[in-house]
């Protein structure tokens, strides 16, 4: 997220619920970046605010199907209209990606994965169809486009005056 009007210094927001995964990522990112621990289910707590755009990797296929309108909500919640939003996240290719073990009602499938300590571990993942991420945004955005390669897919869109 960037809020700084200076094109030269963005301000960048990156927030992650646990504290393992920012500690990686504080290896990673330049001095304009401020990692926070926070639930992205709860961005309507987020100051300072609004942002300008918003980018999320890996993250839309963990949210439970059920969960996204609000999901969506609360991020556009925090952004100024105008804001371009990005997604990005896992294709399923057959043979590559850890194989779904479960599909349950609401439709939210799952993995197995395992640790090197032996165990496994049931993980929520979802590999939404084209059509299904442009519905989720089908109201309130502008310029919609889903982009896909052979491993991953990408929705952009520009957040509408509310
Ligand atoms: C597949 S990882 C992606 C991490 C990072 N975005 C990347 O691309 O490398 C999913 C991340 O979602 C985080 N996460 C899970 N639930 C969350 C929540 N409610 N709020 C914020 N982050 C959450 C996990 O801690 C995990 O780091």
């Amino acid at each position: 997220m960037n809020r700084f009007s200076d094109p030269q210094v963005h301000a960048v927001l990156a927030m992650d619920g646990a504290p393992q995964t920012l500690e990686i990522a504080r290896t990673r990112v330049p001095a304009n970046v401020t990692l926070v621990q926070g639930d992205a289910y709860q961005l309507a707590a987020l100051e300072p605010r609004p942002w300008d755009a918003a980018f999320a990797g890996f993250w839309w296929s963990h949210i439970p199907r059920q969960r996204i309108a609000a999901f969506l909500q609360g991020l556009h919640g925090v952004l100024q209209p105008g804001a371009k939003v990005v997604f990005m996240d896992n294709r399923y290719v057959p043979g590559s990606s850890t194989p779904i073990s479960e599909r349950d009602a609401d439709g939210d499938t799952y993995q197995q994965r395992p640790l090197r300590d032996g165990s496994a571990h049931r993980v929520l993942k979802n590999f939404p169809e084209r059509e299904e991420l442009l519905a989720c945004v089908a109201h309130g955005t502008a310029d919609a486009q889903v982009h896909e390669w052979q491993h991953f897919w990408a929705l952009e869109y520009t957040l509408l005056p509310r």
